[in-house]
């Protein structure tokens, strides 16, 4: 069954706007629970823009299900979560001036600098997973240095304009999640998906995992977080269950 992680960084965007102690981004975190989310995701970033070093701390204690802790592959990060072992950790690209991750990471070429950092967490006992996109060669080089799962960027679907655009788009998610099964990691996926467009996601067989942000925070505006955690899934069970798009 089709996992939902629930990308919980835009409820600290809110509370980081006014400098005050609501909304409380675990409490995010427990609504998600309660409609069904597999996991919680969060990003720490560099600039502490949203969720802050407490936030990750008082998630992993507080959350019945899973933390998947993004980071940028740096040391001090890395130091980081190997003191606060997270079930998994997502590697991702991060640039200062982007609004949000931008394109995936750069793992072929670098594979030098990557594997030991991802060894580092691996050995702390974390699933490393490589935010990337569905390149065969970024695919390759992920199985290269030891990761144990790759998260397909979704953004450049998400954003296609018209059919043309979007079916290529999806085809290669659909090759790249293919291509990632047989080279034996576990495939998950994310960026930019809605209740608009996630079904032809879900419903490719080999995605695991996918997390999802701030569609569903923007939707929890008006339903709550619970019940836009519970659309969300349910619209994903609904495509993984018929095979297709509804
Ligand atoms: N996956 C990764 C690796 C991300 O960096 C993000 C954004 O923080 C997401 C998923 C969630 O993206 P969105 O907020 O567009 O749903």
């Amino acid at each position: 069954m089709i996992r939902l992680g629930v990308n919980v960084d835009h409820v600290a965007t809110v509370r980081q706007a006014r400098g005050v102690d609501y909304p409380d981004p675990l409490e995010a975190a427990l609504a998600a629970e309660r409609g069904g989310a597999g996991g919680i995701t969060v990003h720490l970033r560099e600039d502490r823009r949203h969720i802050q070093d407490h936030d990750v701390l008082r998630i992993r204690d507080g959350i019945a299900t899973k933390l998947n802790l993004e980071m940028a592959a740096t040391s001090a990060m890395v130091a980081f979560a190997c003191q606060l072992r997270p079930a998994d950790v997502c590697i991702v690209p991060e640039k200062r001036e982007e609004v949000t991750t931008e394109g995936g990471l750069a793992v072929a070429g670098r594979e030098s600098a990557l594997a030991p950092l991802i060894a580092r967490l691996r050995e702390a006992g974390i699933a490393v997973s490589l935010f990337i996109e569905p390149d065969p060669r970024e695919i390759d080089a992920a199985s290269a240095v030891g990761a144990t799962a790759v998260e397909l960027h979704t953004g450049a679907y998400a954003n296609a304009r018209g059919q043309a655009e979007t079916a290529r788009e999806l085809e290669a998610l659909r090759s790249g999640a293919t291509h990632a099964a047989r080279r034996g990691l576990i495939v998950n996926g994310g960026h930019g998906l809605t209740l608009a467009n996630v079904a032809a996601i879900a419903a490719l067989a080999e995605m695991e995992e996918l997390n999802i942000g701030h569609s569903i925070v923007a939707r929890a505006l008006f339903v709550g977080i619970e019940a836009a955690t519970r659309e969300m899934l349910e619209a994903c069970r609904d495509a993984r269950r018929s095979g297709q798009p509804r």
